[in-house]
């Protein structure tokens, strides 16, 4: 690493969700560069084969990598459930932190042993996911909600869109019968709909996602607070997708600027 430039981390997800992760990590490393990918010409991942899902991810991994970023955050729980483990093998000396849904903190929260879980069905079918469950998920009632369609409709950014909101009440009604008082957001667009979703939950349901426990642990492993840096830091958003779109949300969902660009050959 050149010591004069401030070092580079690296965050992607398959479109815009991760983005809800790129705000923790902007507070919690204030010294540190951020790139940012949003594979939006192929999301949603979600519904994606497994191969695909992983020949994606190896591609926008090593592109992060080439840019020279010193530690991966995959900010996306289907990546991290179809490629984390395919990752750190193939870059065992690269830190790699993933977000994976909150089934711990939620299991801590619940009052009635009843929770539900909202994620892509590719998490939900993962081996990694099982794992999670049976680490984390003894004695409690889980309830898996698959989500198809709904990472995609908020890809395009229309919180209040009726398609949506139809398929949050689709979602949340299982659940809902299910009386789970506390539900995991397992999928990283979902919070830009939270208060559609605490909405057809009722006040009375906790949601939980674990952004910010993932900015925590990216910050542990950089020891972000002991280095200072020359050069003031650096945002960059890169997309497969549609820079002016992508520019759009983020302005409407990040509280600092970015320098948005299309990314280039991936
Ligand atoms: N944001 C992603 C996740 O956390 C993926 C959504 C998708 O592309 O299906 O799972």
């Amino acid at each position: 690493m050149n010591p004069t430039r401030t070092p580079l981390v690296g965050v992607f997800d398959s479109g815009v969700g991760g983005l809800s992760v790129l705000k923790a990590l902007h507070s919690q490393l204030p010294s540190h560069d951020l790139l940012y990918v949003a594979d939006s010409a192929h999301a949603p991942y979600g519904e994606r084969t497994d191969e695909y899902i992983s020949q994606r991810t190896h591609r926008i991994a090593s592109h992060l990598l080439a840019e020279g970023a010193r530690l991966l955050v995959i900010a996306c729980n289907t990546a991290t459930a179809v490629a984390a483990a395919s990752l750190r093998e193939r870059w065992p000396l690269v830190p790699i932190v993933a977000v994976e849904p909150g089934v711990k903190p939620a299991v801590a929260l619940t009052r009635n042993g009843h929770i539900g879980v909202m994620a892509t069905p590719a998490t939900l079918r993962s081996e990694k996911f099982k794992h999670l469950l049976s680490a984390h998920g003894q004695g409690i009632s889980v309830h898996l909600q698959p989500c198809p369609g709904l990472a995609g409709q908020i890809e395009h950014g229309i919180q209040d869109d009726p398609a949506l909101l139809k398929l949050i009440d689709q979602f949340s009604a299982p659940l809902k019968a299910a009386h789970v008082d506390t539900v995991v957001l397992g999928c990283t667009h979902y919070p830009f709909v939270h208060a559609q979703i605490q909405q057809a939950f009722g006040r009375d349901v906790t949601l939980v996602d674990t952004a910010e426990a993932v900015a925590r642990q990216a910050a542990r492993l950089l020891n972000d607070a002991e280095t200072t840096w020359p050069a003031p830091r650096r945002v960059r958003l890169h997309t497969t997708g549609n820079a002016a779109r992508l520019a759009e949300l983020a302005a409407r969902w990040l509280p600092f600027p970015c320098e948005v660009a299309h990314a280039p050959g991936l």
